[in-house]
């Protein structure tokens, strides 16, 4: 940036004499040698002008009123439009009064002085008349530069704004990434849990998407019950892992019900909860989820395991997928007709005992909701066919989970077939080929 002392100006002051009589003009230019101006000299109110035109230093012009074509308050008011920030000083006789008046008020003159004039009164007022001009060049340069300053000022202040609008975009934008990034580790974190899930199911045929339903069924009801987003959350991670920890039971054990295991098969049975919890319990997010895995085969009156908790004490997301468990195992063992209503009566028989009354009204409806599209469908006047992967068509029941050649399942039973999963289907049987066909519901 500019100082003032940088650009201050080193050009001596000029000053312009005008008169028509040479001799006059000689001696304003001798008073002015001692001091260190730069004169110059006009004989007439025409000449001067020309020299302003090219000279636009001229810090004080002193003019002759009394001269041939131009008089000098003709001249000044000219030269005032020309340099107007220049000191102007008439010379005149003592009756050109209404010179003087016409010098001042329309050639703007800074004074006048008489002739014959006093050589050091004049020497004093042409040094007043310089300062001044001086001070008025200063001040203006002075704002000048005050003017240059503020514009770099708002430049800087511009150009800040801008540098800190571009980090805030920035920030966002980093921002929105790690939410990306937040967001597929979550997605991950989910496929992962139901890739864990379907484990099970994979080893147990008569179980499958027996998880899956349970965490419907769960959720469903824990909504209803107005649970909060995180319950719910940690709720449907338990209800999809709830039987994980029967990974480590023997085939010949898991495909045994409870009722016809021994009294050692079912110590080994009763681990699964414990062992479920003990499994996950290392991904600290999962923990709460593994504190209702040990809890979901507690009864309310206290006599269910691990720990005979009853009543309160159960965690509530228990006590939900305790029920919804039940409710699938006894559904999928019964016949479709009022498959249903007997379930929930058993359910209904059960409460006080092994569920809690006040959950019972609130999986009720989910029951239905849950069960009752499918069953429906499955009513007397559809049968099952099965079809080559080929010829199903969209807006059909499965009545059969659909398997890929190694036994995943690829699309649960009662699913209802759309464009996408039949392109995905057909898919998945070129890569790894089913010795089936797809089993669907058609009406009779
Ligand atoms: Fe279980
Ligand atoms: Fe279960």
């Amino acid at each position: 940036m500019e100082t003032a002392n940088e650009i201050k100006s080193e050009t001596p002051v000029e000053i312009l004499f005008v008169d028509d009589e040479k001799n006059v003009l000689q001696s304003l230019k001798r008073l002015c040698i001692e001091d260190d101006y730069s004169v110059i000299l006009a004989n007439s109110g025409e000449e001067a002008l020309e020299i302003l035109k090219n000279n636009s230093n001229i810090g004080l012009i002193v003019s002759d009123q009394r001269m041939p074509a131009m008089t000098g308050s003709e001249f000044l008011e000219k030269a005032k439009e020309m340099l107007p920030d220049t000191i102007r000083i008439l010379l005149t006789g003592y009756a050109d009064i209404n010179a003087v008046a016409d010098a001042i008020n329309k050639g703007g003159a800074y004074r006048y002085i008489t002739k014959p004039w006093n050589d050091e009164e004049l020497i004093q007022i042409i040094g007043d008349a310089v300062r001044r001009y001086s001070l008025i060049k200063e001040n203006k340069r002075l704002q000048e530069i005050i003017r240059k300053q503020n514009e770099e000022l708002k430049r800087w202040n511009s150009q800040l704004e801008f540098f800190v609008q571009e980090q805030t975009i920035e920030i966002q934008n980093k921002n929105k990434e790690l939410e990306k990034f937040n967001e597929n580790l979550k997605k991950n974190f989910k496929n992962s849990i139901f890739a864990f899930s379907s484990l099970i199911e994979l080893r147990d045929k008569k179980t499958a998407n027996h998880s899956k339903n349970v965490a419907e069924l769960s959720v469903k009801t824990a909504r209803a019950m107005n649970l909060s987003g995180k319950e719910i959350e940690t709720i449907t991670v338990a209800a999809l892992l709830h039987d994980i920890g029967k990974i480590g039971i023997p085939d010949a054990l898991l495909l045994r019900e409870e009722d016809e295991m021994d009294k050692e098969a079912l110590r080994e049975y009763m681990r699964h909860p414990v062992r479920g919890q003990a499994a996950i319990d290392s991904i600290e997010d999962l923990r709460e989820s593994g504190i209702l895995i040990r809890h979901h085969h507690e009864w309310y009156n206290g006599t269910g395991f691990p720990d005979q908790l009853s009543g309160k004490k159960i965690p509530l997301g228990a006590k939900i997928i305790a029920i919804a468990d039940f409710t699938d195992k006894t559904i999928r063992n019964l016949d479709r007709d009022n498959a249903i209503e007997i379930s929930l009566k058993k359910v209904k028989d059960k409460l006080g005992t092994r569920f809690d009354y006040e959950i019972y009204p609130y999986i009720e409806a989910s029951v239905r909701e849950v069960y009752s599209k499918v069953l429906q469908q499955t009513g007397t006047n559809m049968v099952e066919m099965e079809l080559s992967v080929n010829d199903i068509k969209e807006g059909t029941l499965l009545s059969r989970d659909v398997k890929s050649g190694t036994g995943l399942i690829l699309l649960p039973k009662g699913t209802i077939l759309n464009w996408r999963n039949i392109q995905a289907l057909r898919r998945y049987y070129q890569l790894d080929p089913s010795n089936t066909g797809i089993f669907v519901l058609v009406k009779r």
